[in-house]
């Protein structure tokens, strides 16, 4: 049975895994997220190779959307693009999620924050508000017992519950401004903000890894599923999270345990997505076995899909015809049947042109 498909958009001009040439022009690192049927993207890298030896890359404040009800998008050649109001920063390795009660609103929160469409460091604030009914107007919510530790916080997943919770877990600091050589700092807590009130609590999970780097996905049951990433500590380092240790948080009881998945073996990953289908399964898509500054290689199955009754991972057999090259920091939504992956990194080595940017 054929129960999805990916359809793939992107500015990666034929980009394959040998011609790295032939990528034009990239985004990667953006956060993204589904509302109706417009799909967002905010910010990300923003890179292109103007010649074999010239390649310049800024993080953008660019926002964008696709409309997934227009049928012609799936001829994925020529999607039509459309843009929106720019974000007040340039942001990367962010997250965000989207309430539609009260004022639908998009809650883009976390990441490195630069001065728009450059390499220039410059935070602002940890979450802004993107109006969905007000013209798209951005704002800077007060937040009521911010966690000062969570200023820089990236390289994390949210998610939103049905009264407008959002649960942030872990995820790691960066650089204040481009003077600050300040340590990197690992965090194993859950950040739980009330969109209702901006009041925000954290709560620290001694027995939880510091890790990042990992997808959350809800379930209608209000457990959060965290799949992969990397989880570091003072022995090891930084280590890839082994696939078969699902890793959940029950939101109705703020418990945290472990899940032991079996089935087929599914490498450990860093910049994969992660999607819920209509069944209620998680099928993950790309991300790379690096954990150091370069692309490294793809992690293998590329897509996957672990049974959330029964824990068990499996790889669908699909037809190799259509399918996207292996990505990493791309993005991707469930709409319909379709599976959507847009931008994304080829995985072929590549340098990072900022030298602070650690993943
Ligand atoms: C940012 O990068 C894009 C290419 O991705 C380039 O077109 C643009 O000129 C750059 N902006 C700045 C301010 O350098
Ligand atoms: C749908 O796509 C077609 C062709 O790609 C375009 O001409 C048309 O304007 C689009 N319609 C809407 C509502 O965006
Ligand atoms: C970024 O910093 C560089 C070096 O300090 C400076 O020359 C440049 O003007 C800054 N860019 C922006 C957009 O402020
Ligand atoms: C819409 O934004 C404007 C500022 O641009 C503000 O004055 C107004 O109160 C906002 N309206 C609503 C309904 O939020
Ligand atoms: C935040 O609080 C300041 C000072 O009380 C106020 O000026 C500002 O309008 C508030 N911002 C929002 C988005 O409510
Ligand atoms: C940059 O960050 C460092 C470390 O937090 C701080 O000491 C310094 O004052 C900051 N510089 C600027 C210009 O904000
Ligand atoms: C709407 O916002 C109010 C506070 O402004 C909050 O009390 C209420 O729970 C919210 N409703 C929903 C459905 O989120
Ligand atoms: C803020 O977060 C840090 C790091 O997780 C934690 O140690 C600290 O207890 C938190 N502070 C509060 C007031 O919750
Ligand atoms: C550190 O991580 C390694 C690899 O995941 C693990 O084997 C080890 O038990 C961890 N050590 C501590 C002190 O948590
Ligand atoms: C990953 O976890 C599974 C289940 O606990 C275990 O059987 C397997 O040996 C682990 N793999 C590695 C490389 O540690
Ligand atoms: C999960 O696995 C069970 C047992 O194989 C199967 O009955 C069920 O249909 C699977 N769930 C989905 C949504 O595929």
């Amino acid at each position: 049975m054929r129960f999805f498909q990916i359809a793939l958009f992107s500015f990666l001009l034929q980009c394959s895994l040998f011609f790295l040439v032939t990528c034009l022009k990239g985004r990667s690192g953006q956060t993204s997220v589904l509302v109706g049927t417009k799909l967002y993207f905010f910010g990300g890298k923003n890179l292109a190779i103007l010649n074999v030896n010239k390649v310049v890359s800024n993080i953008t404040n660019e926002v964008w959307y696709l409309d997934l009800s227009n049928s012609s998008l799936f001829d994925t050649a020529t999607p039509i693009w459309y843009q929106d109001v720019g974000m007040p920063r340039g942001v990367i390795m962010a997250t965000s999620c989207v309430s539609l009660t009260n004022n639908s609103a998009v809650f883009l929160i976390g990441g490195r924050q630069y001065l728009s469409n450059s390499n220039n460091i410059s935070f602002n604030s940890p979450i802004f508000r993107f109006d969905l009914n007000n013209n798209s107007l951005w704002t800077i919510p007060n937040i009521t017992n911010f966690n000062n530790t969570f200023k820089t916080r990236n390289l994390i997943q949210a998610v939103i519950d049905k009264k407008g919770k959002v649960f942030i877990f872990g995820g790691r600091s960066y650089f204040v401004n481009d003077s600050d050589n300040s340590p990197i700092m690992y965090y194993n807590d859950m950040n739980i903000v009330d969109i209702n009130t901006m009041s925000w609590s954290t709560l620290v999970i001694p027995q939880a890894p510091k890790s990042f780097c990992y997808t959350a996905t809800l379930l209608q049951t209000g457990l959060i599923i965290y799949i992969g990433g990397v989880d570091y500590n003072i022995s090891s380092g930084i280590t890839l999270v082994n696939m078969s240790e699902i890793r959940i948080f029950d939101t109705t009881n703020y418990i945290w345990f472990t899940k032991t998945a079996s089935g087929s073996f599914i490498g450990g990953r860093i910049g994969h997505t992660a999607v819920l289908d209509q069944n209620g399964n998680i099928i993950i898509y790309g991300g790379s076995i690096s954990i150091d500054n370069v692309d490294g290689l793809p992690s293998f199955p590329h897509l996957a899909i672990l049974n959330t009754s029964t824990w068990v991972w499996s790889i669908p057999d699909i037809s190799p015809s259509n399918t996207p090259n292996p990505l990493t920091f791309h993005s991707a939504a469930f709409y319909k049947n379709y599976m959507v992956i847009a931008f994304g990194k080829c995985i072929i080595i590549m340098i990072y042109f900022d030298n602070k940017n650690l993943l």
